[in-house]
């Protein structure tokens, strides 16, 4: 069986930025067309796009909308600078959302015109799509090798073409080990409270026709305990230098219980995801959610009202527990913090 893969959810069409709204999967297949940039900053922060690849996009557009915005002013350049600050501060734990619209700000200022700031932005964006989706599937091929002939994967949130330009990164490496002829069987999260598994994972998977069930977050060690895992796979919203993974809440806890039971927990992201400034996972800022995610589930009160929640989006799953990183350059195994750094510098690692 071969992945078909036809699921883009963001696309540039007569000046404006398209994107199919992920609140309403699987229901509704809704696409917004967005022509300004602060609409595009609300629906990062209202998750119409999310996933870390797709937000660094949108904010790449967001960007190019917000340069022909202030293009007609003397003072474009701290204009943008100033619309840059209020795109980046939609979500704070993914690092692909600061990555490019600082490209995309550097790539401006440097720029002797107005009009070139304008047109350059634009097709860095177009630029940083295209090459998100080749880089997925290189990706894909370097963790495929990785996988099992036959058995059982299980995955955490929405790592596919819905969080990336197309492809996805974990969705992306089962899909090219389903492409290159492996026996998987998937196990996906449901990924409370957003259900990015149920909602999002599951429907692509379905679309592709490789095979799963959908499983409670909860059922995840029982799962393991049973043998019917026998790799891990996730994503990540930002890696720190030593290589500790932030990536959807419920992620530490897989990779805990993957260690006791001896299952590989593997990472997949773009090398646009680590961010070397951050030394280790201590310093990454989790986002805090609003309280109606636990509270509710599919629109409906499950807690008694008024209840004291808690909902961090993120957690920190630290290196130690990660067998390895694969990326669109090659595989980083531990030590990791080496690692990541040859292959961001361009020395092979596979
Ligand atoms: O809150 P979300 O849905 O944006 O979180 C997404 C994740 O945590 C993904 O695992 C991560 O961004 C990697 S997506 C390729």
């Amino acid at each position: 069986m071969s992945s078909a893969d036809q699921i883009r959810a963001i696309r540039w069409e007569e000046g404006q930025l398209c994107l199919l709204d992920q609140r309403q999967l699987p229901q509704r297949e809704i696409w917004l067309k967005l022509g300004d940039y602060r609409a595009v900053a609300e629906a990062i922060r209202q998750m119409v796009v999310r996933g870390a690849p797709a937000i660094g996009i949108a904010a790449a557009y967001a960007m190019a909308l917000a340069a022909s915005e202030v293009s007609t002013h003397a003072d474009w350049r701290a204009r943008l600078r100033r619309a840059a600050e209020e795109i980046k501060a939609a979500r704070p734990t993914a690092v692909n959302l600061a990555w490019a619209t600082d490209r995309q700000l550097a790539l401006a200022q440097s720029a002797s015109t107005v009009n070139q700031a304008v047109a350059a932005v634009l097709q860095a964006a177009h630029d940083l799509l295209r090459d998100d989706i080749a880089d997925n599937q290189r990706m894909g091929r370097y963790g495929a090798e990785l996988l099992p002939a036959e058995g059982g994967v299980l995955t955490h949130c929405n790592t596919g073409s819905l969080a990336t330009g197309g492809y996805g990164t974990a969705l992306g490496v089962i899909r090219a080990g389903i492409s290159a002829g492996k026996q998987l069987h998937i196990y996906v999260d449901e990924t409370r409270p957003w259900l990015q598994g149920a909602r999002l994972t599951a429907w692509e998977l379905q679309r592709d026709g490789i095979p799963f069930h959908l499983n409670a977050d909860s059922a995840a060690a029982h799962l393991m305990q049973q043998r019917l895992v026998h790799a891990v796979i996730v994503g990540a919203d930002r890696i720190a230098a030593n290589g500790d993974v932030a990536n959807k809440i419920g992620t530490y806890s897989l990779a805990v219980l993957a260690q006791y039971h001896r299952i590989p927990f593997y990472v997949a992201a773009p090398l646009s995801t680590v961010d070397f400034a951050m030394p280790d996972g201590d310093g990454i800022v989790i986002e805090e959610r609003p309280v109606a995610e636990v509270r509710q589930c599919g629109g409906h009160a499950v807690a008694p009202e008024g209840v004291e929640v808690r909902n961090p989006a993120f957690d920190v799953t630290p290196a130690d527990l990660i067998t390895a990183i694969i990326t669109e350059r090659g595989v980083a195994y531990p030590e990791l913090r080496a690692a990541l750094r040859a292959l961001a510098e361009g020395h092979m690692q596979v």
